[in-house]
């Protein structure tokens, strides 16, 4: 009886140590396996080409980039909410922390924020790649393309933008337009600029009756802008004047007065000289720095100047005043600004009295006999050859060809 219990005892304990055997041959194999399995699947995707070559290398710098994501940033953003019953509109800062590496732009940290922090921050954004346009906010205290802006070009600074960099990313919607829900900006006073100003060729009398490369230089150049509305958000005038059409509706404008299948390039010509037009610019320079197409809004305004004064469309204030600042220079080396302003505004002088007598209490109204200059040889030497050989603003503009930017 002990025998056969002893027996009955062993048969199991034999049974499991074959099982435990073969599991720990099976564990012991699996390694050796799974790397020559992972050998096959190198060897199968070993790069060949220079193609996939370099494919392989830029993935495992990605590798090493991803690794390195350790720096944090405060993005501190405006928000802003309308009251549903009263419509105004409440603003107020919220602050995050955002990792970054030196190739995170501003719209990936705020993807970032909106897909982990907070769902509810609201902007434009879709190709990514400075393309269409959608994205552009003021961040750091100028108009940017967020997904152009990389975060260690705002904190480390911008030498050649003359940018000296900040230990925090300040972000707000574009300015001289109304807000709708924080960064998100209406864009109907932009559009409907773009749009007054005809943004197409019309058919008339001025059409060329050729076209060349040469003469399509001019409309490349223009033709690059992408509607992103930074120049107009950066725009000095639209501070002051809410009407002026801005700087991208008049780079537009440039785009067919340039075209030579236009029409009616007078026309349009005589329309951008009036009040709100080309004339209302103050040459600040925003424009060309907020622009990443290197359109130059500000060069295709003094062009529509240049080319409005050239076709005698003289009768308006800019156009006047212009003229009297030039022939002043010439004849006394400096501004006779009294007479100036009787020159530009005319018989409107009259309401620029209070401002005359106010000065003259002063003692500050300039004589309307200024003293000539020394050296006003030198400034009619400077007008002799200024008109002997006059600077062609046209052909100083090189050929960006389409798309390019
Ligand atoms: S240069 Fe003229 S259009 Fe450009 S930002 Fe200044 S005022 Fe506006
Ligand atoms: S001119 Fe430049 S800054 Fe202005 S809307 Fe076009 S692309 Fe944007
Ligand atoms: S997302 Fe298109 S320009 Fe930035």
């Amino acid at each position: 009886m002990t025998d056969k219990k002893k027996t009955t005892k062993k048969a199991p304990v034999k049974k499991v140590t074959a099982k435990k055997t073969v599991a720990v041959k099976k564990i012991k194999a699996a390694p050796k396996k799974a790397a020559v399995a992972t050998a096959h699947i190198a060897k199968a995707f070993e790069p060949k080409t220079p193609t996939q070559f370099s494919i392989a290398k830029a993935l495992e710098s990605h590798k090493v980039a991803s690794s390195e994501i350790q720096k944090k940033i405060t993005f501190k953003i405006q928000r802003a909410e309308k009251d549903p019953r009263t419509k105004k509109l409440k603003t107020w800062f919220e602050e995050f922390k955002v990792p970054y590496d030196d190739s995170t732009t501003v719209l990936q940290g705020l993807e970032w924020i909106k897909g982990r922090e907070d769902g509810t921050l609201t902007f434009r954004r879709s190709c990514r790649a400075s393309i269409c346009g959608s994205c552009g906010m003021f961040i750091n205290n100028r108009s940017r393309l967020a997904c152009k802006t990389k975060i260690v070009d705002l904190v480390k600074g911008m030498p050649e933008k003359n940018y000296q960099g900040m230990p925090v990313i300040l972000i707000s919607p574009q300015k001289n337009q109304p807000v709708e829900k924080d960064l998100v900006i209406a864009l109907d006073s932009f559009y409907s600029k773009v749009h007054s100003i005809t943004p197409y060729v019309q058919s008339g009398e001025e059409t060329a009756k050729s076209v060349t490369k040469d003469s399509f230089e001019q409309v490349n150049l223009v033709s690059n802008c992408i509607m992103c509305g930074l120049c107009y958000s950066d725009c000095t005038a639209l501070v002051e004047n809410p009407d002026y059409l801005g700087p991208a509706a008049l780079a537009k404008a440039f785009r067919f007065v340039a075209d030579p299948r236009e029409g009616k390039r007078t026309e349009r010509l005589r329309q951008l000289s009036e009040d709100n037009g080309v004339w209302d610019c103050t040459r600040c320079g925003m424009c060309l720095d907020a622009c990443p197409k290197g359109v130059d809004p500000m060069e295709a305004i003094v062009k529509l100047r240049t080319r409005a004064i050239a076709a005698d469309i003289t009768n308006n204030k800019g156009a006047r005043h212009a003229l009297a600042f030039k022939a002043d220079i010439a004849h006394w080396g400096v501004l006779n600004e009294p007479m100036l302003l009787v020159k530009t505004f005319g018989s409107e002088v009259v309401n620029h009295i209070g401002t005359a007598m106010h000065l003259l209490k002063k003692a500050k109204l300039p004589s309307i006999i200024p003293h000539k200059v020394d050296g006003l040889d030198e400034i009619k030497k400077i007008y002799e050859e200024l008109e002997k050989n006059p600077i062609d603003v046209e052909t100083k503009a090189e050929d960006s060809g389409p798309g390019a930017g």
